[in-house]
């Protein structure tokens, strides 16, 4: 879960390809009109981050034809992400979550991670694909990455929709790359503030008040 406490800048930064089919911006459309009036705008539209994920899952499809590969979903966030990208692979699958959480303040993370959930299958001798919403610092990865390959997978792999620009603290290497995005706090397609927004179907930044109202 990510909590803000503190009120973030307001970002600026525009995203790589904002623009709708006419050369509009993407606006809201009243999805979850009770969330939206704490959006200040939309960052990746619902349909670039479908395109992306269908882009992704042909990728991964040519990948691993011929092999039986596990998904691997990082609760909770990376549930909206496994659910879309699993059905845009064109191959048999089998399916596992682990849940983590960080120690350390609320707004960042410590790098020490306390495994809440771990896999129910074994994974040694699997081709395993890791499946994130989002590398921030990539503390998270880090030490989950290494606790799996202590499991002696046959492979182990990644796919991240997004990566924050310039807040990473470890080199990672990720084999399937959605969007870099500025380092600024983003909510829906499975990221929260305080456990809500997660079923927003597009990546969005929140305006300031809403922080100032703080988690709860
Ligand atoms: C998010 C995300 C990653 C982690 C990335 O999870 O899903 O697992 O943070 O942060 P890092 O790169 O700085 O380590 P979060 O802790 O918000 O939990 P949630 O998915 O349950 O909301």
């Amino acid at each position: 879960m990510k909590t803000c406490l503190a009120p973030m800048s307001v970002p600026q930064a525009a995203p790589a390809d904002p623009a709708q089919d006419d050369g509009s911006l993407p606006t809201l459309v009243g999805h979850v009109a009770e969330y939206e009036r704490d959006i200040d705008r939309i960052l990746i539209s619902e349909r670039e981050i479908q395109d992306m994920v269908r882009k992704l899952g042909e990728r991964i499809t040519e990948d691993y034809r011929g092999r039986q590969l596990l998904l691997v979903g990082v609760l909770k966030g990376a549930f909206v992400l496994m659910a879309d990208l699993s059905r845009s692979i064109r191959l048999p699958l089998m399916f596992d979550f682990m849940d983590v959480s960080s120690y350390g303040a609320a707004t960042h993370t410590s790098g020490v991670v306390r495994i809440l959930k771990d896999l129910d299958h074994e994974i040694e001798g699997r081709d395993v694909l890791v499946v994130e919403d989002i590398i921030d610092s990539g503390l998270t990865l880090n030490y989950l990455l290494k606790n799996l390959r202590t499991r002696r997978p046959a492979s182990l792999e990644v796919v991240a929709l997004l990566q924050k620009t310039s807040v990473q603290q470890v080199e990672l290497d990720i084999r399937y790359e959605g969007f870099t995005i500025p380092p600024d706090f983003v909510v829906g397609y499975g990221l929260d503030f305080d456990e809500r927004f997660r079923n927003l179907p597009y990546i969005a930044l929140l305006k300031p008040e809403a922080y100032a109202e703080g988690p709860g």
